[in-house]
């Protein structure tokens, strides 16, 4: 159970989870204003621990520096603080400085959860924050967020910097920080800095989404922690728009994390009189069970917080895109589906080019009509024919966008993000349609509420190609920049609006591959489609990056054509599977042009991954050996314990060199178990054997890949 325990004579607020605490104190300072010091992050203490371990931390003071810098789980701009702020703001007579007073707190305990509230009220100007944490029963993860409101009645206040919270660190002698950056292609590349310089690294996205080129995630540790042991500490930012987050490093040696939306030059946004803003969730957890303790953490978060209707098990899905691209009508994407559903698909997508004149990305994005001439009634009778066959339909939508030849933008060149006197610049031939603007929000709801109801879809993936360039909206001058959070906590709307009306329909993220994959987007998708590379053994580095936090029940996966398209690696047919089942498995390759042979081995599979699907789904996750070794091997391992599933991929082999048995995670030692599957011998073991030795694996050649069950007896 997760509990909070407040000592108001001491100003002390101590956030229980599971393992873990978390301490907050509020301090007053000799310049007579109150601060909220970070006093804790670690494993359980009481109340009086809390109050030893605030007594210790005295701050530093060598002269020229502040007692709060590095210190603080909310620094404001403003008395003696030279750091980076989480609050900055401008009052209307020019005072860049904030002075504020606590004015108390409330517990509210809900079913499930119990969240503190921490009121901060400036001393001479209306503005009011609440800094409020959550615990959730079952886990070890402390989310935060604040808000802040304009009390007066005259004038908007500037926000020139509004985060979610910052995180004081456990004070070590180095900070080690993993990552998450990226490309198109080559999402969640897992990168480990041995040690934080003194100063400010910025991770960040500017680009209006999430995007491919940094995750809103961190971990840090003292460069100590592995794979299965240390401490670590952890945070993620849930926010599908630009973020920023900057690990501090300070010069006596504190290292502090802040993290929030908006970009470095984005705003001011003006706060007007009366209105209240609210910053998205950051999410931390420690962990002393190392990377690995870190990621499960997440997962399990995930399942139990984020997620909609996490427990459901996804389908088997079959998507056209790689076979066709942009070459599709009725006919062709029959035929798909008559061999998707013989393999075993579930679920049939179909993907960009079957509305408006969507023959190419050059035309038609934002005219969300059938394209008559591919498919002559609609889209009635493929869906039939598709649950005809067995499987529920899925449809490829990209809502926020607009190519500028198309119906949409000759009728309205006025709804796209731009500046007067400046190019609108297009990427992908497209341009980003003004979601911050309400009409604009509700008319794209009405795109896709439409489709929704007049034909029977069960699946729609979400995409978004291009990032925000000319991010302007001519007219409203008064608050530019609040189109960088409106577009998402409008996009937020719309997808809530569509979960509500359409409750059985899924939706999948995507953006151009995983440039929309964060806490925040999740909290209303299904899945998310990993990445536009769909090379198994490519995938295997990019599916690592993204188990750093988010879950596999999450991760959509594609078995595709060889030679691969962007890397032209050829691996053979089980591989390419293998990477694939690690996740929510889909099916992408041009069937029409597999060899009976492999549709074979195909029906194979697809039947394979449904009988331990629910584990992979749904179980725990260990990564017992990471991408880049020479062996891949992931294992998961249903609730109870009674099923493992071990996948392991070898990625060079050269004769003579066996890779070393692979010990299995969370078993019990007492316990017998079957072991079975490929390239080992079936029979009977021990869990203390299956970890204490390991399982040797008969691996060889290059990309090799075996799937091992092991089953209680
Ligand atoms: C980018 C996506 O990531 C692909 O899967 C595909 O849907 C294309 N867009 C379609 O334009």
């Amino acid at each position: 159970m997760a509990r909070i325990d407040v000592d108001p004579g001491r100003g002390l607020f101590l956030l229980s989870t599971m393992r873990t605490s978390h301490v907050v104190r509020v301090t007053s300072t000799p310049e007579a204003e109150d601060a909220l010091v970070g006093t804790y992050t670690g494993p359980l203490v009481d109340l009086d621990a809390a109050a030893d371990i605030a007594a210790l931390d005295v701050p530093d003071w060598r002269g020229f520096e502040s007692t709060l810098d590095g210190r603080e789980e909310y620094p404001v701009a403003g008395g003696v603080r030279f750091g980076q702020p989480a609050l900055a703001v401008r009052h209307p007579d020019g005072v860049r400085s904030v002075e504020w007073r606590f004015a108390g707190h409330r517990v509210t305990d809900e079913a499930g959860g119990h969240t503190l509230e921490l009121d901060f009220a400036d001393a001479a100007y209306p503005l009011r924050v609440t800094v409020a944490y959550r615990v959730h029963d079952g886990g070890d993860v402390v989310e935060r967020w604040a808000n802040v409101t304009n009390d007066g009645d005259g004038a908007a206040i500037e926000l020139h910097r509004f985060d979610s919270g910052a995180l004081p660190l456990p004070r070590r002698d180095a900070y080690r920080l993993s990552h998450l950056f990226g490309r198109w292609g080559a999402e969640t590349q897992l990168q480990r800095l041995p040690d934080v310089a003194v100063g400010e690294t910025v991770l960040t996205s500017r680009r209006g989404t999430t995007s491919h080129q940094a995750n809103p995630w961190f971990a840090i540790d003292d460069g100590t922690a592995t794979e299965t042991r240390g401490e670590v500490v952890s945070g993620a930012l849930a926010w599908s728009g630009s973020w920023r987050i900057v690990v501090r490093r300070t010069e006596n040696g504190r290292a502090q994390v802040l993290a929030g939306f908006g970009h470095e030059a984005f705003g001011p946004y003006r706060l007007a009189p009366g209105e209240t803003l609210t910053t998205p969730v950051f999410a931390h957890l420690w962990t002393d069970g190392g990377f690995g303790g870190a990621s499960r953490e997440w997962h399990a978060y995930a399942r139990s917080h984020v997620l909609p209707r996490a427990d459901e098990v996804r389908p088997v899905l079959y998507n056209s895109w790689e076979a066709t691209g942009f070459d599709l009508d009725q006919p062709s994407q029959e035929r798909l589906a008559e061999r998707a559903a013989d393999l075993g698909a579930e679920l049939f997508v179909v993907d960009d080019g079957w509305f408006g004149s969507r023959t190419s990305d050059h035309a038609g994005l934002g005219d969300w009509h059938v394209n008559r001439e591919r498919f002559p009634d609609g889209l009635g009778p493929l869906i039939e024919r598709v649950h005809e066959l067995g499987m529920a339909f899925g449809i490829w939508v990209e809502p926020e966008m607009v190519n500028p030849d198309s119906e949409l933008y000759r009728a309205h060149p006025d709804w796209v993000y731009h500046f007067q006197n400046r190019t609108r610049h297009e990427m992908r031939n497209q341009l980003v349609l003004n979601l911050a603007r309400r009409d604009v929000a509700d008319w794209i709801y009405e795109q896709l509420h439409r489709l929704l109801a007049e034909n029977d879809i069960a699946f729609v993936k979400w995409d978004m190609n291009r990032p925000f360039t000319e991010a302007g909206w001519p007219g409203d001058a008064d608050n530019p920049d609040r189109l960088w959070l409106d577009h998402v906590h409008n996009l937020y709307r719309v997808w809530d609006r569509l979960r509500t009306a359409h409750p059985d329909v899924a939706i999948e993220s995507c953006s151009g591959g995983g440039a929309r994959i964060d806490f925040g987007i999740l909290a209303r998708a299904d899945q998310v489609w990993t990445s536009d590379n769909t090379d198994a053994s490519d995938r295997l580095v990019i599916q690592h990056g993204f188990s750093q936090l988010y879950p596999a029940r999450a991760m959509t996966c594609w078995v595709t054509d060889v030679p691969n398209f962007l890397t032209t690696r050829d691996v053979s047919l089980r591989y390419r599977f293998h990477a694939a089942m690690t996740g929510v498995l889909g099916i992408g390759g041009d069937l029409s042009q597999w060899a009976p042979t492999d549709l074979a081995q195909a029906r194979e599979l697809v039947a394979e991954y449904k009988r331990i699907r629910t584990v992979v789904q749904l179980g725990t996750q260990y990564r017992l050996s990471a991408p880049g070794t020479g062996l891949t091997a992931v294992q998961y391992t249903s609730a109870d314990g009674a099923h493992t599933v071990l996948f392991a991929f070898l990625e060079g082999g050269r004769f003579g060199e066996r890779p070393a048995p692979v010990r299995l995670a969370a078993l019990d030692a007492a316990a017998r178990y079957r072991v079975s599957g490929d390239g080992v011998e079936e029979r009977e073991l021990s869990g203390a054997a299956l970890f204490g030795h390991g399982l040797p694996l008969d691996l060889r050649g290059d990309h090799a890949s075996v799937l091992v069950h092991v089953e209680r007896v």
